[in-house]
């Protein structure tokens, strides 16, 4: 384990205990107080699911973002760095008291979250109504860099829309005509499903069937039964972490793999291969990642994740990474000096970041711009086939920033 880990993880039961006070400050004190002087640590809240079935993705982007500021000897732009770490858990219901908790009472200069799109949203509501600088390091919710935009919250990771549209033309060019799609029913799952058929159906494909479980649900029979009744040319679909695990075995194990290709959001395959074994062989996905990227920043990426965990890094320990070195940019910027506000946010929204997944910029709504590549599982890693659309701007629906 190394040095800075867990100083402080704050659990549910802590938090129930001060529901009562951070409500209470969510009235009072509408705004963060710079709790602490230009030479004292600079303290990020990092609010991650550490368990559930995105417990791996959280560890994956908390191991990211303290690997980096390791490797820059604990500070960022000459600013030491402090952590507070909260278990969100994936649930929406609980985020607001989550951050209040952050903001409130530990008075963070900045968090890091989260996975899930719904607990996103929240926190999204509550960095805007605060002015608190968030970093979203995976949640997809396109609104986040849409109609909730904000000069203060920077998104390091996709938007559902970014990551699924360009899959929709790769299986249309291939010749695939009748597709049935598959997901949990929450937001990440109908705006990836919603993106892959806009692409899909605009190049002349059908979507035969739209199948949905409950987040996190993992029974899946009764759907694999009406796909296999269904016989589409090929299945697409969103599921991520312990979920996909499941849901690529039982998908195998029904026999469905051998006649109905299985396509997906690359989180399906993202981090889950050694558990899912044979049963991800010829998986074809679309993502901003591939294991055998080849460039220096990958290569050196992989090897020192490696080196700190002693796991193989992935997407979700990627987006840690990229998130600290853009609050790096913004700091470094302003000498450490975050109360120099604008600045800080004008070079993080200007920053060009050499990352793992390839060259990273920003849109006017702080959302990356980035290639979506095609992937196939070969040999136990997802495998780049090519670029499925070079530089993919998300078209920011809705957002007022110029
Ligand atoms: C989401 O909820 O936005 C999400 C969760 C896991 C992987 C990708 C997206």
């Amino acid at each position: 384990m190394s040095r800075n880990r867990r100083p402080l993880l704050i659990t549910r039961r802590s938090l129930l205990s001060g529901a009562a006070s951070t409500a209470a400050f969510a009235v009072a004190s509408p705004f963060p107080t710079p709790a602490l002087a230009q030479n004292a640590p600079f303290k990020i809240g990092l609010m991650l699911p550490y368990t559930g079935t995105y417990a791996k993705l959280g560890q994956f982007i908390d191991d990211g973002f303290r690997l980096y500021v390791e490797q820059k000897g604990g500070k960022l732009g000459g600013r030491e760095i402090a952590f507070v770490q909260i278990d969100d858990e994936s649930k929406p219901e609980a985020a607001t008291d989550n951050m209040n908790r952050l903001v409130g009472r530990e008075k963070v200069d900045a968090v890091i979250g989260t996975v899930h799109s719904g607990v996103a949203m929240a926190m999204v509501k509550l960095a805007r109504d605060t002015n608190t600088l968030l970093i979203i390091p995976n949640a997809g919710a396109n609104d986040a860099t849409g109609a909730a935009c904000a000069p203060n919250i920077f998104r390091t990771s996709f938007s559902n829309w970014q990551a699924t549209y360009p899959m929709g033309k790769v299986m249309a060019d291939a010749g695939i005509k009748n597709v049935a799609t598959i997901t949990w029913k929450y937001t990440a799952g109908k705006e990836m499903i919603d993106a892959f058929a806009e692409n899909f159906t605009g190049h002349g494909g059908k979507v035969v069937a739209d199948l949905t479980v409950p987040f996190p649900e993992v029974e899946f029979q009764a759907l694999l039964t009406q796909i296999a009744t269904l016989k589409p040319d090929a299945v697409f679909s969103f599921f991520a972490g312990g979920g996909a695990v499941k849901f690529v075995k039982d998908y195998a194990a029904a026999g469905l793999n051998k006649s109905i290709p299985l396509y997906g959001a690359g989180f399906l395959t993202d981090g889950t291969l050694p558990a899912q074994g044979e049963a991800a062989e010829g998986i074809k996905t679309t993502l901003h990642y591939a294991d055998d990227l080849d460039h220096p920043a990958n290569v050196a990426f992989l090897k020192a994740f490696k080196a700190k965990t002693s796991n193989e890094g992935d997407i979700y320990g990627v987006q840690g990474y990229d998130s600290a070195a853009l609050l790096d940019i913004g700091l470094t910027a302003v000498g450490g000096d975050a109360t120099a506000r604008d600045r800080m946010i004008a070079a993080m929204a200007a920053a060009k970041i050499d990352s793992p997944r390839g060259p990273l910029s920003f849109n006017k709504a702080h959302n990356p711009i980035q290639d979506i590549y095609l992937r196939e599982v070969r040999n136990g890693r997802n495998a780049r086939l090519s670029v499925a659309q070079a530089a993919v701007d998300d078209p920011a629906r809705g957002c007022k920033l110029s």
